[in-house]
């Protein structure tokens, strides 16, 4: 049975949230404050990359069931569903900033028709349904966790083809109407305690970061041993209970959600009594990694890189997707910036002119439109994000725009024995 559905916040995991929703049958109505934003979906253009998102959200809106309106109050008044999607950033002290989940929370509360079912698909710390819960004022709707896990990039289909969904919720007649909403899905389904539900999602994440920097230390121990760590992860991955995900060595993680997830967690731990000092390990291998990675690029200049100038190919946090926040490419630039270094940088995704928040991100950077002119004049060239194309490029012609032909490859993504051949110097990670 179709159901009504508010989604607050338009951005990755709300849009997305929306869009599927209305894909599997449901009405939905997103909300955001941006009014540019709201104007921009109206007119049928999606703000961010994610592959398949503007084909669905037209399937929805052409369908009748899907529309874009600012502020919340009036969509949430009519809606059996309201999910909260909005940002949870990082506060002073490393905990979860909960302002814009209680603010959504305050605005909708008085509002709400008796027996609606509020659900948190924002991360939250435990505890956080209480927070909503008081937000909300009101002891006459139910509030449901229900984490998401789609990662960015391929956001639809991790949605429509999640490996698991998560509801955490106090009443179980609330539990089984939110499972209800992911019908057509068939994955295993999750039904708990809200605390167990906001601890999946945190736990999740911080164990994938402790995999890449598990993944990064060990490229550290190759290269102090001579080992090649493309060999060590396919030699590891083929091990069923390490699996090959999540073994890419790079120069560290990054994005929207790990950074903060883990030191989140940190944090609820310390909050419990718990010195997480394992996950606190984690943070800080990936802290050096960016060291490490601009490193690489000062040795190949020859000891320093002040005054010099360097290519970069590559500034979202990962390929196929337009995102800057928490880029570890901009970490590792930035490192670079402060010894003295002059970037011109390249990436598919990023092309003038650029929004305020992306100009303030890049400040400082030389941003390129052409992944050659980031290699004219330059003394390293530094491939900081795995995009495939980066692959097929003509390496004469980058070995020629080069003042010499050397390659930093932070994400080991290029051809190390054709770079070789053609006469680059080539660092890698966790292979020489
Ligand atoms: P985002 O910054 O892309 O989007 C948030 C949107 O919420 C913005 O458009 C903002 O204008 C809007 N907003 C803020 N306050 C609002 C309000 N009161 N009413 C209506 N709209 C409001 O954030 P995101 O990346 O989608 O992340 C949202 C949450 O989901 C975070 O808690 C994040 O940790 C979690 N999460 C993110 C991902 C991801 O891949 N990005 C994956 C899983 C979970
Ligand atoms: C991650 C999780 O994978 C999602 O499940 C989760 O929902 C999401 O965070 C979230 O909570 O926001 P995402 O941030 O989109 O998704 O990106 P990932 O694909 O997980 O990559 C995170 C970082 O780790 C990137 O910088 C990536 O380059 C790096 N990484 C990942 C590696 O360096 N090596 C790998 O093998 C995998």
């Amino acid at each position: 049975m179709p159901s009504r559905i508010t989604i607050v916040g338009c951005g990755y995991v709300g849009l997305t949230t929306g869009v599927c929703f209305a894909h599997l049958g449901h009405e939905v109505t997103c909300t955001d404050v941006d009014q540019q934003r709201v104007d921009m979906l109206n007119r049928g253009e999606v703000p961010i990359l994610e592959a398949g998102l503007e084909n669905l959200m037209r399937e929805g809106v052409n369908g009748g069931r899907l529309k874009f309106v600012v502020g919340s109050v009036a969509a949430a008044a009519d809606s059996e569903f309201v999910y909260l999607c909005v940002p949870t950033p990082q506060g002073a002290d490393g905990s979860a900033d909960l302002s814009y989940i209680e603010a959504a929370a305050n605005e909708i509360g008085p509002h709400l028709q008796p027996e609606t079912i509020v659900v948190n698909k924002s991360t939250v710390p435990v505890g956080s349904t209480r927070v909503v819960e008081q937000a909300l004022g009101r002891s006459d709707v139910y509030v449901v966790s229900n984490p998401e896990f789609l990662r960015e990039g391929s956001a639809v289909h991790d949605f429509l083809n999640p490996d698991r969904i998560v509801i955490g919720a106090e009443d179980q007649a609330a539990a089984v109407r939110v499972a209800a909403l992911y019908i057509g899905i068939a994955t295993p389904l999750i039904v708990t305690d809200p605390p167990s539900a906001e601890l999946i999602k945190y736990a999740s994440n911080a164990f994938l970061a402790a995999k890449v920097s598990y993944v990064n230390a060990i490229a550290a121990v190759c290269e102090a041993v001579g080992a090649d760590m493309n060999d060590v992860v396919l030699g590891m991955g083929y091990d069923k209970r390490i699996g090959h995900e999540f073994l890419r060595p790079g120069p560290g993680w990054g994005g929207s959600c790990f950074p903060k997830d883990s030191r989140a967690l940190i944090r609820i731990a310390e909050d419990a009594g718990y010195d997480f000092d394992l996950l606190e390990g984690v943070v800080e291998v990936n802290d050096d990694q960016f060291v490490r990675v601009a490193k690489k690029a000062v040795d190949l200049a020859g000891g320093s890189v002040d005054g010099k100038t360097l290519g970069v190919w590559g500034l979202t946090f990962k390929a196929r997707t337009d995102d800057l926040r928490d880029s570890p490419s901009l970490e590792v630039i930035k490192r670079l910036q402060a010894q003295g270094a002059r970037i011109q940088a390249f990436d598919p995704s990023v092309s003038p002119p650029l929004d305020a928040r992306r100009a303030r991100d890049l400040e400082g950077i030389e941003i390129v439109t052409d992944p050659y002119a980031a290699c004219a004049g330059a003394e390293v060239l530094l491939v900081l994000t795995e995009w495939d194309e980066f692959k097929w490029l003509d390496f004469d012609k980058v070995a020629d725009a080069l003042v010499r032909p050397r390659i930093v490859d932070g994400r080991n993504l290029l051809d190390r024995e054709a770079l070789r051949r053609r006469g680059f110097e080539y660092r890698g990670i966790g292979r020489t």
